[in-house]
């Protein structure tokens, strides 16, 4: 406490310190987030905020912009209260801010002939938790940042980690939030792109997000109804995308909907994942065949990440916030919150990060997509 006892400093943080001080709070909980935005990441603050909160001894502060907040000079820190926090989880974003490049063992750091190097700043890190007085970590992310959490916990930080993702790849967890919202976005433009597909007889590509995993693709083909969809867990072979194709058109009537995943990949290539060139490839391979109909091509993009988190989400959001505060009430850490099987079981980070979560191929979703008639063209 000694490095804190006026309220003079530039750390707003601070100054919020010493108020408490009468409330004697002694304990203080930081929330990071990494890695990309999804809906839901508002209501996992407001959870934890309000949770945390129903304890005398204990305060919560937020990192802004992922790890930023913790190893900028000055610190960029937010205290949070319920003040801070009202009426958040209804909305889309995270009022911390997040980064998908800021990995404390990685990290940016501009070099004195105005290069940017990465370096190890984990020490750094762990020495700003110490001034900070921060006795526990709540840290949201998916797959890449729990391999951070991992590392971090390895050298003595209580961390606790929650699934965030709107790719659905996370492993352990049989739900993360932010999936079943873009799942529904995804749904949204394939019904959109259906009635304009049907009015010009066209073919149209829909290229969704998903990285190594193609539930979103998968799910909004079966719920908008596609004729193709091409995921990453099902290698392609173009001739019978095409044979799909032409069954759909009689005398040049008919239409075609094709949802094809970042990930996706044609058989017997090696493909990295770049995001919005998928589509474009398949038109460019389609447009070589001897179809008679315009092909267009749609990317969704960052539609599927922005916007209100739906119903399913905020509930997630909330009861995995809640439950990460249980655990560091009961000084359990090293773990990722996971949903199994409608329970809440805190899970060793080392198995979370043990292998993507890819669609299971002879789980119901494919059986229900061929059942059908979407073809996966394999
Ligand atoms: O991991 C979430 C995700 O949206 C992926 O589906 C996508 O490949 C990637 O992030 C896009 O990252 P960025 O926002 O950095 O372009």
């Amino acid at each position: 406490m000694v490095l804190f006892d006026n309220c003079y400093s530039f750390y707003e943080l601070l100054c919020v310190t010493e108020k408490n001080k009468n409330k004697q709070m002694n304990k203080r909980l930081l929330i990071i987030n990494s890695g990309g935005d999804c809906p839901g990441m508002n209501a996992v603050i407001w959870a934890i905020v309000k949770r945390v909160t129903q304890e005398d001894d204990w305060e919560v502060i937020g990192s802004i912009n992922g790890f930023d907040g913790i190893l900028s000079e000055p610190f960029n820190i937010e205290m949070l209260d319920r003040k801070k926090v009202s009426g958040i989880h209804v909305k889309g974003g995270t009022i911390l801010k997040t980064n998908n490049k800021r990995n404390p063992f990685s990290y940016p750091v501009l070099q004195e002939d105005g290069e940017i190097k990465n370096e190890d700043l984990s020490d750094k890190l762990i020495l700003n938790l110490k001034i900070l007085r921060v006795d526990a970590i709540i840290h949201i992310g998916g797959n890449q940042s729990h391999k951070i959490s991992i590392e971090l916990h390895k050298k003595g930080v209580d961390i606790i980690g929650i699934p965030k993702t709107i790719n659905n790849d996370l492993s352990i967890t049989d739900y993360a939030f932010g999936f079943q919202t873009a799942a529904q976005v995804a749904t949204d433009a394939v019904d959109k792109l259906v009635t304009t597909a049907t009015s010009h007889n066209r073919i149209l590509i829909l290229e969704v997000m998903g990285r190594k995993a193609g539930w979103i693709a998968l799910h909004a083909a079966i719920a908008g109804g596609a004729d193709v969809c091409l995921i990453p867990e099902i290698p392609f072979s173009i001739d019978k995308v095409v044979k799909k194709i032409k069954s759909r058109y009689v005398n040049g009537k008919g239409f075609a909907n094709i949802i094809v995943a970042e990930g996706a990949c044609p058989k017997g290539k090696v493909c990295e994942i770049i995001p919005g060139l998928n589509a474009r490839k398949l038109s460019a391979e389609l447009k070589k065949h001897e179809l008679d109909a315009d092909i267009r091509e749609t990317i969704l993009g960052h539609l599927q990440r922005g916007g209100t988190p739906n119903a399913f989400d905020r509930i997630l959001a909330t009861e995995l916030g809640v439950q990460a505060v249980e655990l560091v009430l009961n000084n359990t850490f090293g773990v990722m919150v996971a949903h199994q099987q409608q329970k809440l079981i805190p899970v060793p980070f080392s198995q979370v990060i043990d292998k993507d979560n890819q669609i299971n191929l002879n789980g119901n979703l494919i059986k229900t997509a061929r059942g059908v008639g979407i073809s996966f063209g394999d």
